[in-house]
C-alpha cells in the first residue's frame, strides 16, 4: 500500500512538472480549441444525416428473398396468370370493385385532381376494373398497364419501364407500390410520363402489411416524399381500399 501511495505522490509531482514547464501560449490554445469545436459541429452534421437517411430507409424496406429481377416477375406472373383468378378477378369481383374505383375517381374529380378530359393511366390494373371504372365517371382516355395485357382496358407494360413516351398523361393511379422491387423506377417512370402538373395518386398500406406478392413495406409517407422528387405532395388521406390505407397525392412541378 505504502509503495502505490508514494508512487502515485511522485506521479503527480511530475505531472505538475511537465504542467509548469509546457504552459500552452494563447494563439495555438485558440486555434486548438476552434478546431475542437468545428470537428464537434462536422460530427453533429454527420449524426443528423445519417439518422435522418437511416429513418427513410427503415421507413422503406425492400423485401429480400428474390434471388433476380426475373424470379420477382415470375411469381407476379404466376398469380396474374392464374385461369382460376381471373376467372374470379372479371365476374364475381367485377362489379364490386368497379364501384368502390369509380367513388375514389369521383372523390378525385370533385377535388379537381381529375377530369373528363384528362389522359389517364392506372398501373398494375391486372384484368382493368380500375380502368373500367375511370371511363365509368367519364374519363374517356383511360388505360392500365400490367405484365399481362388484357386489351382493350389494359396494355402490357412493366412499371419499372413503362412503354411510354416522356410527359404522356395528366393523371396516373396506382395501388401497387408495393409490388416495386425497384421503388425509384416506379417513382421515376411515373415523374417521366406525367406531364408537368400532371397528378399522380398512389393507394399504399402504411399501417398493415401486404400479401407475399410484394417487393416492399412502407411505414410512412417520408420515403414517397424523397422519391417523387420533381412533384410537390398535395393531399395524404385515410381511404378504405381494398387493404390499402392510405391516398397520397403528388403534382408533378411546373417547370
Ligand atoms: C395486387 S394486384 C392489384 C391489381 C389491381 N390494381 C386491383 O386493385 O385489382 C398487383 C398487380 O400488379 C401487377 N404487377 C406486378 N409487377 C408489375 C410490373 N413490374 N409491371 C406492371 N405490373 C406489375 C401484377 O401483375 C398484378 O396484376
Ligand atoms: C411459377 O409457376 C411455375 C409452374 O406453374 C413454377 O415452375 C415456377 O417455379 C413458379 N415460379 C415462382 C417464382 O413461383
Ligand atoms: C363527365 O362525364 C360524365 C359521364 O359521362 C358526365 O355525367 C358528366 O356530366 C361529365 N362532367 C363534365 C364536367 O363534363
Ligand atoms: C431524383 O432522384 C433520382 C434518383 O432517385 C435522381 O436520379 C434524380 O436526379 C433526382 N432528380 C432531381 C430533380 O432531384
Amino acid at each position: 500500500m505504502a509503495t502505490e501511495v508514494r508512487a502515485g505522490s511522485d506521479g503527480e509531482q511530475q505531472l505538475m512538472l511537465i504542467y509548469k514547464k509546457t504552459t500552452i501560449p494563447k494563439l495555438p490554445m485558440i486555434i486548438l480549441v476552434s478546431l475542437l469545436f468545428f470537428l464537434f459541429l462536422l460530427s453533429q452534421f454527420h449524426i443528423h444525416r445519417r439518422t435522418t437517411a437511416h429513418s427513410t430507409a427503415a421507413d422503406l424496406r425492400i423485401r429480400h428473398g428474390y434471388t433476380s429481377y426475373d424470379s420477382h416477375i415470375e411469381r407476379q406472373l404466376n398469380k396474374t396468370l392464374n385461369p382460376k383468378l381471373r376467372k374470379i378477378w372479371t365476374t364475381r369481383d367485377w362489379d364490386r370493385k368497379v364501384s368502390v374505383f369509380s367513388a375514389f375517381f369521383d372523390s378525385l374529380k370533385r377535388r379537381s385532381l381529375l377530369s373528363n378530359h384528362s389522359k389517364a393511366l392506372s398501373i398494375g390494373a391486372r384484368v382493368g376494373q380500375e380502368v373500367a371504372a375511370l371511363k365509368l365517371v367519364g374519363v374517356e382516355d383511360s388505360v392500365g398497364i400490367d405484365l399481362v395485357p388484357r386489351p382493350p382496358l389494359v396494355v402490357e407494360g412493366d412499371f419499372h419501364a413503362q412503354p411510354f413516351d416522356d410527359e404522356t398523361f395528366d393523371f396516373e393511379f396506382s395501388n401497387v407500390f408495393d409490388h416495386a422491387l425497384y421503388p425509384w423506377k416506379f417513382v421515376g417512370e411515373i415523374q417521366r410520363t406525367l406531364k408537368s402538373g400532371g397528378v399522380c395518386v398512389l393507394h399504399v398500406a402504411l399501417s398493415r402489411r401486404t400479401d407475399k406478392y410484394s417487393a416492399n413495406d412502407l411505414y410512412s409517407v417520408r420515403p414517397l416524399v424523397e422519391l417523387f422528387n420533381r412533384s410537390d405532395l398535395v393531399e395524404v388521406n385515410k381511404v378504405d381500399g381494398f387493404g390499402l390505407d392510405t391516398e397520397v397525392v403528388f403534382r408533378k412541378k411546373i417547370k
